[in-house]
């Protein structure tokens, strides 16, 4: 296969040809494929080219909105922007349900991001370093505040720096820890420049400082970076209700579904196959939210799992209770989210979802998101502990089989109505379109999902 220097340096059309003329066999149509799918307007465009290197076309996903969520005696309209056929429609009926039952309500139970400098000192007494290190630490916060300035005005900042020491773990390993507000925004440039000038006073000042002496004066900075993972930066989301508003249709009265519901939970909180896929389910909710306001979902990702591992053995991220007569129904999620910087004031539709929510700080986006992960849960388990997650799933998934068939409108309308009272499967889709269609079945269905 070809290889090629240069090709960032190359215009979006030549970057298409190469492409097409080296792994498609020159297919025109794969040309104007990628063409279609920019948008017409040139500057809009040009700000999507903009955002990674190497652009050549757009990659589309769904923009939906649950609507009726009540949270914190507020309604908002959520955007979601979403592959799964099913997770908008289960956050809408959630939100409906909690609707007549008060709402969500939420807390932030802290708010605070971490990161630091890595390095290695080979001296032998830690204590030396600790004294060192507590005559610099007026100058570590002084040093940065020409990066520190703005955010301060803003109210957050610096909140603490600490010497950690790490070399039983690691010979010579130490952390310069620090602590950080970053107000709306996520922070990731602010605490990685900050650490860089840490780096550079601690290597500066230790070379001069008379509290250390010899070898005990070198230090070797192996990294300055943000920790994706914050435990205090964590918001709670609930739901209450009486235990009788919790019936499920004919079959089950509200005490029932109530317990299998706290069952199902406590399966997630003790069994790690299950949490996995219980806490998957969590994430359908938030990721789609962090996508649609521009937020670094695969950081959210990284940190919501190792926070569920953090007893040492991963475990679900939501909890349930029966007690005196309440159901109670929350999860405690770490979200380092931002509405400012980053994508948020440059991508359009990321600016329109923040609109639509009535453009909230970043502590109110946290709570919205964490709302949306455990409505999907408790959709998600509403579900499985009643009629089984199919039945839903596949009927939103019916339309997805449907267009992979090629169905005319005409086809579509027809084959839902039929679906109405029967079973969906992939093969009975295609039965019931073959039927439709006046052409033989196949003799052997491939079943997708
Ligand atoms: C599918 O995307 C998510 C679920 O599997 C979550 C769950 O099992 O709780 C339905």
């Amino acid at each position: 296969m070809a290889t090629i220097k240069g090709f960032s340096k190359l215009s979006k059309e030549a970057k298409i040809e190469w492409i097409v003329s080296n792994y498609m066999d020159n297919d025109a149509d794969a040309i104007e494929f990628l063409k279609s799918y920019w948008h017409p307007d040139t500057a809009v465009q040009k700000l999507h080219d903009e955002f990674i290197e190497n652009t050549i076309t757009n990659f589309y996903l769904p923009f939906g909105v649950a609507p009726n969520f009540k949270i914190d005696g507020k309604m908002y309209c959520i955007p979601m922007a979403i592959e799964e056929s099913s997770v908008v429609a289960a956050a809408a009926k959630s939100a409906n349900f909690w609707l007549d039952r008060g709402g969500f309500h939420t807390t932030i139970l802290d708010f605070e991001k971490i990161g630091h400098v890595h390095f290695i000192w080979e001296g032998s007494d830690p204590r030396n370093l600790q004294a060192f290190f507590d005559s610099i630490k007026e100058k570590l916060r002084t040093g940065t505040n020409h990066i520190t300035r703005n955010m301060q005005m803003r109210g957050g900042g610096i909140l603490d720096i600490e010497l950690v020491n790490l070399t039983s773990l690691e010979p010579g390993y130490y952390q310069i820890k620090a602590t950080f507000d970053t107000c709306d925004s996520m922070g990731a440039n602010f605490i990685n420049s900050v650490l860089e000038e840490f780096s550079k006073i601690l290597r500066s000042e230790i070379e001069i400082t008379d509290l250390l002496e010899g070898n005990e004066r070198k230090v070797q900075v192996v990294m300055c970076i943000l920790s994706n993972y914050t435990p205090n930066c964590v918001v709670r989301a609930e739901v209450r209700a009486p235990v009788e508003q919790m019936a499920e249709g004919e079959g089950m009265t509200g005490q029932q579904f109530a317990e299998k519901f706290c069952r199902a939970v406590r399966i997630a909180e003790i069994e790690p196959y299950r949490a996995t896929t219980h806490n998957k389910g969590i994430m359908n909710g938030v990721d789609s939210v962090v996508i649609a306001t521009g937020n670094d979902f695969r950081a959210v990702e990284a940190c919501v799992h190792t926070y569920a591992s953090r007893s040492g053995k991963y475990t679900s991220l939501t909890h349930a209770e029966i007690k005196n007569g309440e159901f109670r129904f929350w999860i405690d999620i770490p979200l380092s989210l931002g509405t400012v910087g980053g994508l948020t004031n440059l991508h359009p539709m990321v600016k329109f979802a923040l609109k639509l929510l009535g453009n909230p700080d970043a502590r109110e986006l946290m709570k919205l998101a964490a709302v949306v992960g455990l409505a999907q849960n408790f959709s998600a388990l509403r579900s499985l502990v009643t009629s089984g997650i199919q039945k839903g799933h596949m009927k939103m998934h019916l339309l997805n089989i449907l267009n992979q068939l090629e169905a005319t409108e005409e086809e579509k309308k027809a084959i839902i109505h039929h679906f109405k009272d029967h079973v969906v499967s992939y093969s009975a889709a295609v039965e019931v379109f073959c039927k439709i269609r006046g052409i033989e079945v196949p003799k052997v269905i491939n079943t997708k999902k």
